[in-house]
């Protein structure tokens, strides 16, 4: 008979239920693997359990409450006292990332946090464990399937973005209040907890710049496809001139990029090295059993000896954030359709360095419009083009830019 594994269960919601039942379910599967049997010694709620008598009857901790306070309190005590800690709370971990780490690695003990990003997505174990070697240039991710979910309804339907946000509601893709995740601040979360484990430096969620997708228009995405773009919410975490740049915003993709085809409520990340070219992996994004599936995965990794992993990557210097980066960008305009517009518009973008890599007009009379894709160029000076632009005598309404990720990889 194997011994017992105990795991206290702080959260018992949609994930905290679902990743107790999995592990009821897979316990004597995980015996042979492990040569322990886990089940869960104690649970915590709001209206159960105390977190003393959780914390002193077990052997490990897995938190999914969420929040940010008592959370972290509950996680330090935990790994204080020796236990291993495995948590899909994205918000702690993006917050409280460095003071957790430093926890765990000060009492030998281990902080998994698979479940936090990309839901069922192996990214933490691969950025830790498999990609250890490579040194990484660029993480690109479509971390949060609410918003990618209403991108690819608008794309393929025409959906306005309010349409889209309602039917995401009806099938239960997006929460009755939407905000974290359409402003960009859940993927903001998630993209400084990459950034961290990929560049080994500190990174807080304040470092991360983030927009969201509510203003985006079925205009916007028509015009693109013309264009050969996909619209998708993308995070980025690269390494520019010495320092890091961490970021969530709507780009499009042109089709050879491995993202462009991740669609509804999948979630995927490609990294990008130069060992390895790039690795893209994807998978269903969030959900209370893939997500209990992602934190059981951890489990069984902490119960087995030796401890792998212990704390996760070790933090060197902090590098600098930089806020002004090179892109690539698509800029719609809605013009007065007379002689000399493409060349009035290309003069001033010129001033700033910027060359154009396609174009598409339409229309005719007062309501034309002309949509440009330009090649990369610094965020600052596009914008200072736009400002321009958006002053000449024949523009309609003010410029709309969306970046563009002219990367493929065919
Ligand atoms: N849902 C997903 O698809 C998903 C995906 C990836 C990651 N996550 C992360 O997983 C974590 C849990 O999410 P969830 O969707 O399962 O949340 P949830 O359904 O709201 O469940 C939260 C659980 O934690 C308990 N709890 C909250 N505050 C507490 C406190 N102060 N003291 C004691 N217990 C407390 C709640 O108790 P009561 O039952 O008494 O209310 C509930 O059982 C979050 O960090 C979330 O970001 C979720």
């Amino acid at each position: 008979m194997a011994e017992t594994f105990r795991v206290g269960l702080l959260g018992h919601g949609t994930v905290g239920s679902a990743f107790a039942e999995l592990l009821a379910e897979r316990a004597d599967a995980i015996v042979p693997v492990t040569g322990l049997r886990p089940e869960i010694s104690g649970v915590l709620t709001r209206s159960r359990g105390s977190f003393e008598e959780v914390l002193s009857g077990s052997d490990l901790i897995v938190e999914l409450m969420g929040g940010l306070e008592p959370a972290r309190d509950y996680v330090l005590r935990a790994m204080r006292a020796g236990r291993h800690v495995v948590s899909a709370n994205k918000q702690l971990l993006a917050a409280h990332g460095e003071e957790l780490s430093a926890c765990a690695r000060e009492h030998g003990v281990q902080l998994r946090f698979e479940g936090a990003v990309a839901g069922v997505v192996p990214v933490i174990r691969v950025l830790q464990e498999s990609l250890a070697a490579a040194h990484v240039e660029r993480i690109h991710g479509i971390v949060n399937g609410t918003t990618n979910y209403i991108l690819t309804e608008m794309a393929a339907r025409g959906l306005t973005y309010d349409q889209a946000l309602e039917q995401a509601k009806e099938l239960g893709y997006a929460e009755a209040d939407p905000t974290d995740d359409v402003t960009g601040r859940d993927a903001a979360a998630k993209m400084a907890i990459l950034a961290r484990l990929a560049f080994s430096t500190p990174v807080h969620l304040d470092q991360v710049v983030y927009e969201g997708i509510e203003h985006l228009t079925a205009d916007d995405i028509e015009y693109a496809k013309e264009l050969g773009l996909g619209l998708k919410l993308i995070g980025t975490a690269e390494r520019v001139d010495g320092g890091i740049s961490v970021r969530v915003h709507p780009a499009f993709l042109y089709a050879g990029h491995p993202l462009a085809s991740v669609h509804g409520p999948f979630n995927a990340v490609t990294v990008e090295s130069e060992t390895i070219t790039e690795v893209t992996l994807s998978g269903p994004g969030a959900g209370g059993p893939q997500t209990a599936s992602a934190v059981l995965g951890d489990v069984i990794s902490a119960m087995i000896p030796p401890a792998s992993g212990v704390g996760g990557n070790d933090i060197s210097e902090a590098l600098p954030v930089v806020n002004d980066v090179e892109s690539a960008f698509y800029l719609h305009m809605e013009v007065a359709d007379r002689p000399g517009v493409l060349a009035q518009v290309a003069e001033l973008l010129g001033m700033q360095g910027a060359s154009i890599r396609s174009v598409v007009q339409k229309g005719l009379g007062e309501n034309a419009r002309l949509v440009l894709v330009l090649h990369p160029l610094l965020e600052s000076r596009f914008y200072a083009a736009v400002r321009l632009i958006g002053q000449l005598d024949f523009i309609r309404s003010a410029p709309r830019a969306i970046r563009v990720i002219d990367e493929e990889f065919t």
